[in-house]
């Protein structure tokens, strides 16, 4: 089966580099069959939260939010492709996820992780994985983390560097693990 997959990417610094991460799942669940939509900040533009989209009346929502309304309504999955800022989860990633709620409901979340260092981010999931929680998409056990993010990838989204083989396999997993989620809870969706 096929899922509308939604890729949150959660970078708007200059020359950041956890693109090429968002575009490699992107080019990787894609080749898996499924449709994967990326939501960009730098595309998406939204100001610092001012009202949710529920907030606004019926039509009046911003253009942009009224299409992020739409992708995200119709995602079976959500993935998280967050840095870490100073252990935490950058600013633009928990922004875009405010903006929402309903439209994540009773849909598996994923996390995935990056950064320079040789940690890759993971102090950045534990807190992320709380939020999600709390925003009705539970997080899925499976996670991926991407160390030396600017060595290991190259701009167009590709594995480069770094035990390729293993890295392979390890993403074969996460993929497998949250499409058999999303797979089952959008039967369970469909049967309520
Ligand atoms: C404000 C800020 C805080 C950072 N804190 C951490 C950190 O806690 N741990 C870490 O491994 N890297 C940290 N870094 C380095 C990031 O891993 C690196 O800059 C990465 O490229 C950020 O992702 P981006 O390029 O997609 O914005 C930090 C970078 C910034 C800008």
């Amino acid at each position: 089966m096929s899922l509308n997959l939604c890729i949150i990417y959660g970078s708007t610094r200059e020359g950041r580099l956890g693109i090429r991460f968002a575009k490699y799942l992107q080019n990787e669940f894609g080749k898996r069959g499924n449709n994967c939509f990326l939501a960009d900040p730098n595309n998406l533009k939204l100001d610092t939260l001012k009202n949710r989209y529920v907030d606004y009346d019926k039509g009046k929502a911003p253009k942009v939010l009224e299409e992020l309304h739409n992708e995200f309504t119709k995602s079976d999955a959500f993935i998280m492709v967050s840095g870490e800022y100073n252990h935490f989860v950058p600013p633009a990633l928990i922004n875009i996820l405010d903006y929402f709620y309903d439209e994540y409901r009773r849909k598996p979340s994923a996390v995935t992780t990056y950064s320079v260092s040789p940690f890759g981010g993971v102090r950045a999931s534990n807190p992320l994985r709380s939020f999600l929680s709390q925003l009705g998409m539970p997080p899925i056990n499976a996670m991926l983390h991407a160390p030396f993010i600017g060595k290991h990838f190259n701009e167009e989204g590709e594995r480069i560097e770094g035990d390729l083989e293993e890295r392979k396999k390890e993403f074969e997993f996460f993929a497998s693990e949250l499409e058999w989620y999303g797979i089952a809870l959008k039967e369970a969706r469909n049967k309520s």
